[in-house]
């Protein structure tokens, strides 16, 4: 690719991005199956201030797994790293019906603020904490506290570094849900030469998952690649 063409490459990705329309699905699919999927108004509304600010939130589509997931496992304790603003975060609480403890990190404090915001908008509650996420995972690991279930939407270049501390606060019948793992479709394809550092890392990742013992896990090709790890009882 030329410098000229992953520049306009990446223009127009980011176009469809930030209206929440695309990163491995095509554009129209996500908007076809977008007028399917149910979800409240306060949703909606964040996926609008998410395309008008140009924040990153989960695609709605991932979303709407996330929370069949959560109806289906029901949780009780959750831990979600990369709260941004929220939209995963209520997501979660509005499947559950705020029936579930969920702890949020993000070093982002804007975020993490209207994130707050809007979960109280909502009528619900989530512990949210300002840090990095590796400071309060390391925390956690030592107060020895485990979660039924863990979404991890951060940056894709660490996550090869949580992956271990991850699996530990994980309580066995467990599930561990990293979006982001397709990045793009850059992982199986062509990339642009500025990743090459965050795809080897990002591979690294799904060899140490796939080769992790006592768990199964699965790469669901939706959003923009979700890796689903189960750890067994
Ligand atoms: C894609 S956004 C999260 C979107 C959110 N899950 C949602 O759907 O609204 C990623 C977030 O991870 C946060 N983040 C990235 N690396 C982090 C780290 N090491 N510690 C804490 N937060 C981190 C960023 O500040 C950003 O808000």
């Amino acid at each position: 690719m030329s410098i000229r063409d992953e520049k306009n490459h990446e223009t127009s990705y980011l176009k469809e991005r930030w209206q929440n329309r695309s990163e491995i699905v095509p554009p129209d699919i996500e908007d076809f199956t977008s007028q399917f999927n149910e979800r409240e108004q306060l949703l909606k509304e964040m996926e609008q201030y998410a395309s008008e600010n140009k924040v990153p939130i989960l695609l709605p589509s991932a979303a709407r797994f996330l929370q069949i997931i959560c109806r289906s496992k029901k949780p009780e304790n959750i831990l979600e790293i990369g709260t941004g603003i929220g939209y995963s975060t209520l997501s979660m609480l509005f499947a559950l019906k705020g029936e579930c403890h969920i702890t949020s990190v993000d070093f982002n404090i804007e975020r993490i603020k209207l994130a707050g915001e809007f979960i109280n908008r909502a009528g619900f509650s989530a512990n949210l904490i300002f840090d990095d996420a590796f400071n309060t995972i390391r925390n956690l690991l030592s107060e020895g506290v485990t979660f039924d279930m863990i979404f991890v939407d951060s940056m894709k270049s660490e996550y090869v570094f949580m992956n271990y501390k991850i699996q530990s606060l994980l309580k066995p019948g467990g599930i561990a849900i990293f979006d982001n793992v397709l990045f793009r479709g850059y992982v199986c394809n062509d990339h642009p030469p500025r990743y090459k550092r965050s795809i080897k890392l990002l591979k690294m990742f799904l060899s140490h998952t796939r080769d992790y013992p006592g768990t199964i896990t699965s790469i669901i090709p939706i959003g923009d690649g979700l890796l689903i790890i189960e750890k067994q009882d």
